[in-house]
């Protein structure tokens, strides 16, 4: 048919079609009952929740319920309106000094999600004469933000300091009056891997370009008040914008943006995902303010990353090709053929445990990976539960071959 518009999508739909039916399909999959931030009823079973980034375990926090319920009854469900036009209530302004104050900044925006932040900061900084620099296994958000502005991409080869060197120097040699602005992630979300932040920060400045970090994944889970793999690397003076979400260790939803530069307010008229959005609601936004000041003073990071620890040493132990290390709460494990990592999924979920199942395009190197992201919530039974699940299914598609059973002997 010439003018179906959704043609384009028949091979996509034909390998979709193609995925096992009902319980063993990873993209219907639906939480019947949610017990805790670990554990659901899934397909009428209690089921070990592996991969929900729920990283600090907020989505129960009792605080943040209260204040949630407190923000529902007196200021309704939801704003109806932008944050320019009847969508900022005090609470917003409230969630933004409280981020100023998180980060120790002076400006913080607040955007609906972490998505639109990336689209927003993206898309209006970089201008037409303008160059944004992404790592090549950036987040699709800010993929999308590139591709939204109308600035001249540049990719550099993932976490490769020599290779962005290179770029830029390419760049100032062509244009030595362009904007640039070179954007980074803390941890990058399907391998778990940080960022050189020092290295890159280094070299960026050392090209006047502005530097944006991506700490999604990091909020909550590095540095010594939470703020991330900047803060843990001690290089937060150098890094003119930190973009994050709400959607991961805080909890809920919404997205973010805290800078020190001077004419950063000027977004709030001139940022397209900011304005032409509604507002966050006030339950949202009180519990987002209420896990910010309980994260700031977290004693819960080391464990979160002995969990991770604990599962990565475990699964490589056992003789999975991993793709994480335990250095983030990402455990990844590594699967060669597409169709043995959907089985993976299926057979886990019948065990009990929900993961991940990650693959290209949305992974790196296009890998086929089962992927976590741990909680400090998790117990050490539910990781060692999640191991013994792990190497039970592996052994039985022959991914361990003659590997022994070492991590639970
Ligand atoms: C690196 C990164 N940036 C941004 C986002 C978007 O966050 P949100 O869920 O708030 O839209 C994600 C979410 O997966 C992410 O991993």
């Amino acid at each position: 048919m010439t003018f179906d518009l959704f043609e384009k999508f028949d091979p996509i739909l034909n390998d979709y079609n193609s995925l096992p039916k009902g319980a063993g399909n990873p993209f219907t999959v639906s939480m019947e009952q949610v017990l805790s931030p670990t554990t659901a009823i899934i397909n009428g079973r209690e089921t070990i929740l592996a991969g929900t980034n729920n990283y600090m375990g907020m989505t129960f926090n009792q605080e943040c319920m209260d204040a949630a319920q407190e923000a529902l009854l007196t200021l309704g469900t939801g704003t109806t309106g932008s944050r320019m036009l009847n969508g900022t209530y005090n609470s917003h302004k409230k969630l933004e000094d409280t981020l100023r104050e998180f980060y120790d900044t002076k400006h913080a925006i607040v955007f609906s999600t972490g998505y639109q932040a990336n689209l927003g900061i993206i898309a209006t900084l970089a201008g037409p004469k303008d160059y944004v620099v992404i790592d090549a296994d950036s987040h699709a958000s800010i993929y999308d933000g590139c591709a939204m502005g109308n600035a001249t991409v540049v990719r550099f080869k993932h976490n490769d300091a020599h290779n962005l060197d290179k770029k830029l120097a390419r760049i100032r040699k062509n244009d030595p009056q362009a904007g640039i602005l070179v954007v980074l992630e803390g941890v990058y979300s399907m391998l778990g891997d940080q960022a050189p932040l020092k290295e890159l920060t280094r070299i960026s400045k050392a090209h006047n370009a502005f530097v944006l970090v991506d700490e999604a994944h990091s909020i909550g889970v590095f540095g010594e008040t939470g703020r991330g793999v900047a803060q843990e690397q001690g290089v937060e003076d150098q890094i003119d914008f930190i973009v994050g979400t709400f959607s991961k260790s805080v909890g809920t939803i919404g997205g973010y943006c805290v800078s020190n530069n001077p004419k950063f307010e000027v977004l709030r008229l001139v940022c397209r995902p900011y304005i032409f959005t509604a507002s966050l609601p006030p339950s949202v936004v009180a519990s987002a303010t209420k896990a910010l000041e309980l994260i700031a003073n977290s004693n819960l990071r080391a464990k979160l990353l002995s969990n991770s620890r604990r599962l990565n040493n475990g699964l490589s132990q056992a003789g999975f090709e991993m793709g994480t290390t335990g250095e983030s709460p990402i455990a990844a494990i590594i699967i060669a053929e597409q169709n043995t990592a959907i089985t993976f999924w299926g057979e886990m979920i019948k065990e009990g445990v929900y993961v991940n199942l990650a693959l290209p395009p949305a992974t790196p190197k296009k890998l086929n990976l089962m992927r976590c992201s741990l909680s400090a919530a998790h117990s050490l039974e539910q990781i060692d539960f999640m191991l013994e699940k792990f190497i039970l299914v592996g052994t039985k598609l022959g991914l361990l071959q003659d590997m022994p059973k070492r991590v639970l002997a």
